[in-house]
């Protein structure tokens, strides 16, 4: 009889822990929608880590900051500038946050522009990391053959000329005028690379260059801390609103409570 009643209240004990741990289950998963959604990264074209301060495609615009938004088109996530379209290479999303981006225009077609503009960035948005160099294109110069090793291709009967930045003010069209010149940064490395032979100014294009981003990153770091997710007050009158989007709710700063993030998702 004793073993009995000892049974039962064991089985009593074991319903009774079983329906806490369901509800503690559901606690933990009643996450707030806005750090749901702000968790997680672009999904475009398989480039990882494209989060804060970015947002569109699947991230709403409360997930990022203003100007920051990426577009996916043809499965390639792209930012759009005032003449220029990049394409997001790369994002390092830890600290400070930057972004690989190549010119879109010219990404696998150095020769085949049907608009010449020079590269531009939004400098209240993004500023250009160190280690980078900038090509010279050189459209319609009055030649054929300005130098053997900066010919690149021909466009409207007139050669397309490059010069090496690391060359330094040596004018590879020096004697000759040409139409129209444009500017597009490489990394210092390529550029060395391609003044030895041992790379291609396509490839050197290809492997676009690297933006800083003009935000907080500390203010960011600091949400990410305490197991939040960075984001914007839509809500807030002046510009640059920040929002710590945690598990329960959103804070101004950081979380209050330390989230569990290795909780459902
Ligand atoms: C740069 O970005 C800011 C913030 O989004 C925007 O207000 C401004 O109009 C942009 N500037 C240009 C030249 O597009
Ligand atoms: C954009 O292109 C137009 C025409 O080529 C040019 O006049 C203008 O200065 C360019 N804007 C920027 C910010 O480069
Ligand atoms: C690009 O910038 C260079 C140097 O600032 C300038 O000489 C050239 O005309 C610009 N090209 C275009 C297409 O605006
Ligand atoms: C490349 O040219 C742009 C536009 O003229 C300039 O803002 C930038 O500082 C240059 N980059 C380097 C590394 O010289
Ligand atoms: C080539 O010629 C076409 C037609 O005249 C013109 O529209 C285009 O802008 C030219 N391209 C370049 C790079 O000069
Ligand atoms: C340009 O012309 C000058 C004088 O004729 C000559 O010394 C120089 O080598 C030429 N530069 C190039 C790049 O051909
Ligand atoms: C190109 O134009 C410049 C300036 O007009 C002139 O001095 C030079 O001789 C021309 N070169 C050729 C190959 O026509
Ligand atoms: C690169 O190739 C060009 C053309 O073949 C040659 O003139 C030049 O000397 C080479 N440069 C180096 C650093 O090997
Ligand atoms: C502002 O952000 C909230 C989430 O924080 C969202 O539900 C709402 O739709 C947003 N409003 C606008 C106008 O973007
Ligand atoms: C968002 O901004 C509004 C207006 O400044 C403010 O009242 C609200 O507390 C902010 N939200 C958070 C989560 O900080």
């Amino acid at each position: 009889m004793q073993i009995l009643l000892l049974q039962s209240s064991n089985l009593l004990l074991l319903i009774i822990s079983f329906f806490i741990s369901i509800n503690i289950q559901f606690c933990l998963c009643g996450e707030d929608p806005q750090y749901a959604n702000c968790r997680k990264a672009i999904n475009c074209g398989g480039i990882k880590d494209i989060g804060y301060p970015f947002w569109g495609v699947n991230r709403a615009s409360y997930c990022g900051q203003l100007g920051f938004e990426v577009q996916c088109l043809d499965n390639v996530p792209v930012i759009n500038m005032v003449n220029t379209s990049f394409r997001i290479l790369e994002m390092n999303p830890k600290n400070p946050r930057t972004v690989k981006v190549a010119r879109q225009d010219y990404w696998n077609k150095i020769c085949l522009q049907s608009t010449l503009v020079n590269t531009s960035i939004n400098v209240s948005l993004f500023n250009y990391a160190s280690g980078l160099a900038n090509l010279t294109f050189y459209y319609g110069c009055n030649t054929s053959t300005p130098s053997t090793n900066s010919q690149v291709c021909t466009i409207n009967g007139s050669d397309v000329s490059v010069a090496f930045p690391q060359t330094g003010d040596e004018h590879p069209v020096a004697n000759y005028t040409c139409k129209t010149e444009v500017l597009v940064p490489v990394f210092k490395t390529a550029a060395l690379a391609l003044e030895n032979n041992q790379t291609s100014i396509e490839d050197a294009v290809d492997e676009g260059f690297e933006l800083g981003l003009q935000i907080d990153n500390d203010q960011c770091n600091y949400c990410e801390g305490s197991g939040g997710t960075c984001g914007y007050n839509n809500t807030t009158t002046t510009q640059g609103g920040f929002v710590c989007f945690c598990k329960d709710q959103p804070y101004a700063i950081t979380c209050a409570v330390k989230s569990d993030q290795t909780g459902c998702t």
